[in-house]
């Protein structure tokens, strides 16, 4: 380097936005791999070191990570098909048949949202199973092991609130039977045990929370798109987010027995 691109150089690492950020200098030193790591954010995603039992496929068959794998392909096609769809009972089900016979690759698209749907709920449940016959629920990751249960009821949630959108027979008829069960829930189901207690009526139970109506109508359509669409995903990715932080937290990938 010439001595003018060297003083440039000095001067822009120097400089405080380049300080504000890249916080550490580039030190050689034995630590100097763990410092790149940790110091950027992408890479520190990963962890600095592994034990050689977690690279072993056959302990996780990666599940958590198909599983994961799965919920960003989710979220993609999902974009992609909020562009094509309307939530309004006139639209619906036109716009799903306009996405198959109309749009090029529509049909791709709606057919890889609905089968990485269905393949996500089988992952997740099969990741649960491996979690349990590692013994992998025992201290210290009791708490993941709860955050997990967390991830698979929004797992089937994700998959129920996704159900009624396409506004077809099937999906009108399963979110009304669906949703019937609401309103036999103990406490606050106008049709459960114990509803006189906390004086829930049709009007006001579990049930018309869910739809906004007496029945399957506009109404749940919309609330079942913005469940679908905003609440449940945000939340399910705050819960992976921790999720994978505990994994690291608590000490990595469980090790074979
Ligand atoms: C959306 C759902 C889920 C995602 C994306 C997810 C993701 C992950 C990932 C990437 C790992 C790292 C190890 C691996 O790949 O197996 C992991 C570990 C773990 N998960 Fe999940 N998970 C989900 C649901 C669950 C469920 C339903 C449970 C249990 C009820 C659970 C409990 C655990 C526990 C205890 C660990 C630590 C296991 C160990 O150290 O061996 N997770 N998860």
């Amino acid at each position: 380097m010439n001595d003018r691109v060297q003083r440039l150089v000095a001067w822009l690492t120097a400089s405080q936005v380049y300080r504000s950020i890249f916080r550490h200098e580039y030190v050689d030193s034995v630590r100097n791999r763990v410092t790149q790591v940790t110091s950027n954010v992408f890479l520190h995603l990963h962890p600095v070191s592994i034990p050689r039992s977690g690279l072993k496929l056959n302990f996780t068959f990666c599940l958590g990570g198909l599983s994961f794998f799965l919920f960003i392909v989710e979220t993609v096609t999902g974009v992609l098909l909020m562009f094509y769809y309307r939530p309004v009972p006139d639209y619906a089900y036109v716009d799903m048949k306009t996405l198959e016979f109309a749009v090029q690759f529509g049909i791709v698209l709606r057919n890889l949202h609905r089968w990485a749907a269905h393949l996500m709920v089988i992952t997740v449940m099969l990741h649960m199973l491996r979690v349990f016959l590692t013994g992998s629920y025992r201290p210290p990751r009791e708490f993941n092991w709860v955050v997990g249960v967390q991830l698979l009821v929004f797992t089937l949630l994700l998959s129920f609130t996704g159900y009624l959108l396409p506004w077809d027979q099937l999906a009108f008829w399963a979110v009304t039977v669906g949703t019937n069960m609401a309103a036999a829930t103990p406490f606050i189901g106008a049709e459960g045990p114990f509803h006189g207690l906390l004086n829930i009526t049709p009007a006001n139970d579990a049930r018309f929370l869910l739809l906004g109506d007496f029945r399957v109508g506009a109404n749940a359509l919309l609330r079942f798109y913005v469940l679908h669409c905003v609440g449940i995903p945000l939340v399910a990715g705050v819960l992976m987010m921790v999720h994978f932080w505990r994994v690291r937290k608590d000490g990595g990938i469980s090790r074979p027995l």
